[in-house]
């Protein structure tokens, strides 16, 4: 079983990556073997949708860059959860996570591939209450139509998903309570995977 972490930071390296690795050692340290992986929106080239319509009788993107290499990856079914980490900007997700997600449409309309994983959320902002949360929200949004399902971060520090705050010469290390929400989006999405998977696979 395999959770995979996907930055959508144009800053490969940073914050946003500093705390997905944060998140995904949490998934790793839950008994069970989950493997993780992590896709690099910096190392990709990814346009956005332009509504063609190509994908509804095919399961392939119509526009030549890197998304259709991510189809196989993302639909295997090996993989029982998706944490998609982004930077706020200007309140919201960055403009790489929503190219990337309106690409998506390809899996949901053949054959809803993403149906029943797992997903969940991190957005790191530069200042406390700069948009995390709406940020969080927008992208459970895009996995909702998917029919995946999302899981909160639980009743302590953060209901919707990891919320961090960066600062620029700390990174994420100054942000205890954040860091401690991200471990808690690692757990979670480990737990309910492993409980959906129980008996090794989980049909859509
Ligand atoms: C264009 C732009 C807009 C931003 N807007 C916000 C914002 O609305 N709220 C916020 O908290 N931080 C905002 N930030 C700060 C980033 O979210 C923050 O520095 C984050 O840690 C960057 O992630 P990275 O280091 O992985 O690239 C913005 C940064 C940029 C470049």
């Amino acid at each position: 079983m395999k959770i995979i972490g996907i930055n959508c930071s144009p800053r490969k390296g940073r914050t946003t990556q500093e705390s997905l690795e944060i998140c995904l050692k949490a998934v790793r340290n839950k008994a069970g073997g989950i493997e993780t992986d992590i896709i690099e929106m910096a190392d990709l080239y990814i346009r956005g949708c332009v509504g063609c319509g190509y994908c509804r009788n095919q399961l392939k993107c119509k526009q030549d860059d890197d998304f259709n290499s991510l189809i196989p990856v993302l639909s295997n079914e090996d993989v029982a959860g998706i944490i998609i980490a982004t930077p706020v900007y200007l309140g919201m997700m960055t403009s790489q996570c929503k190219a990337f997600l309106d690409r998506t449409v390809v899996l949901a309309r053949n054959g809803s591939l993403l149906r029943n994983k797992v997903g969940g959320v991190l957005a790191v902002g530069g200042v406390r209450n700069g948009g995390q949360e709406l940020t969080i929200q927008a992208v459970q949004a895009a996995m909702l139509c998917h029919d995946m399902v999302c899981v909160g971060g639980g009743t302590k520090a953060a209901h919707f998903g990891a919320a961090l705050v960066s600062d620029e010469r700390k990174g994420v290390t100054c942000d205890e309570i954040g860091i401690e929400t991200a471990r808690d989006i690692g757990r979670r999405v480990a737990d309910l995977a492993m409980s959906l998977n129980q008996d090794g696979k989980n049909s859509p």
